[in-house]
């Protein structure tokens, strides 16, 4: 970004410039809203300092004995990795201390899990750490979160009612990349801003300001090992990208494919299978993030048949088909289906 362009961000009523750090930003939109009480500002700074506390690990992973895995399954029957568990704990225990969030459900843990702050006005859907297979090789992995307005009583025991409401009520979205660098980016539903996290001063610093997503892509990101069991629509489209020597680009960290494909412009597709007739991906702590996010940079998020945002939660671990990214390549893939 040249200074022109700086200058340009920061002439935006609500915009800072690029370099001011994530709290004063929290901070400066907080003011935009007379009646707003901070505690969602809060809430995003636990998150964010959780963040930093996954950095540091995933960075000493290799060294401290970290990596590999607990020997256990969790809920998804997965294999659970060491830094799945930490990842779980620390975010676990951020919104514990922070005292905002009221409940948490985490891809690590069947049931909902309290926090015992029940005035807390606030419930937090977490993918702890994606991407785990990528933990033990270097490759980057991150951390996805929804965040809702809970809407039982406040002060009284949080239910799945207030994790089942639906995509469009999500009132924050975001996740952390462990790449090359670490980053966080995050929406309220207004702007999707990155910020980049400086590991020597401690701070996320705004990096990425009003994120939005080429409305074409030349990048197709799926497993291309299971095409064989998509439906033929899918595959059709993917022989599509490659005559048009389209790239290939699939990191097997939904975060990471879709950071990259969000800059670039491009398409991630997780289908269903034979082997996972309902995809593999999980709705809440997933797809709709990420869905919330990609609509506010420009982008579409489908299962195929329906936006993501309006499929009616029926469970916490719920799966979807997923096809997100730039609005051209989704719309010309949706046309290929059945
Ligand atoms: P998680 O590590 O949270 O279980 O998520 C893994 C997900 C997603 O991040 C990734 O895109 C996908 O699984 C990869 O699955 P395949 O190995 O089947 O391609
Ligand atoms: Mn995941
Ligand atoms: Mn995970």
């Amino acid at each position: 970004m040249n200074v022109q362009q700086m200058e340009l961000t920061a002439s935006h009523p609500l915009a800072l410039p690029v370099g001011v750090t994530l709290d004063r930003y929290i901070m400066h939109r907080q003011t935009a809203f007379p009646y707003a009480t901070g505690e969602l500002s809060q809430l995003l700074r636990d998150i964010a300092l959780a963040g930093k506390i996954i950095h540091r690990e995933v960075n000493r992973a290799g060294l401290i004995d970290l990596t590999g895995g607990m020997g256990v399954q969790n809920i998804q029957g997965e294999s659970q990795q060491k830094l799945d568990m930490i990842a779980n704990i620390r975010f676990s225990r951020a919104l514990k201390n922070g005292g905002e969030a009221c409940a948490i459900i985490s891809e690590e843990e069947e049931g909902i899990i309290y926090t015992g702050n029940n005035h807390g006005k606030y419930v937090v859907a977490i993918d702890p750490l994606d991407g785990s297979s990528n933990i033990d090789v270097n490759v980057s992995i991150g951390t996805i979160f929804s965040i809702y307005r809970r809407v039982t009583p406040i002060g009284t025991d949080p239910t799945l009612d207030d994790f089942l409401q639906g995509g469009r009520r999500q009132v924050a979205a975001g996740y952390i990349l462990y790449g090359s660098s670490t980053i966080m980016v995050y929406t309220t539903g207004h702007s999707v801003n990155g910020f980049t996290y400086d590991a020597s001063l401690g701070e996320y610093i705004l990096s990425h300001p009003d994120i939005h997503s080429p409305a074409n892509g030349q990048i197709y990101s799926c497993n291309d090992g299971h095409v064989e069991g998509y439906e033929t629509g899918v595959q059709a489209y993917l022989d599509g990208c490659r005559k048009k020597q389209f790239t290939a680009r699939y990191i097997g960290s939904l975060v990471a494919d879709f950071h990259r494909n969000l800059l670039k412009g491009g398409i991630y597709l997780y289908p269903p299978t034979r082997k996972a007739p309902d995809g593999k991906l999980r709705l809440l702590y997933e797809a709709f993030p990420l869905a919330f996010l990609a609509e506010k940079a420009g982008c579409l998020a489908t299962s195929g048949h329906k936006a993501i945002l309006d499929i009616k939660p029926t469970h916490l671990h719920q799966r979807t088909p997923l096809y997100i990214g730039a609005p051209t390549m989704v719309e010309n893939l949706v046309g290929m289906l059945s």
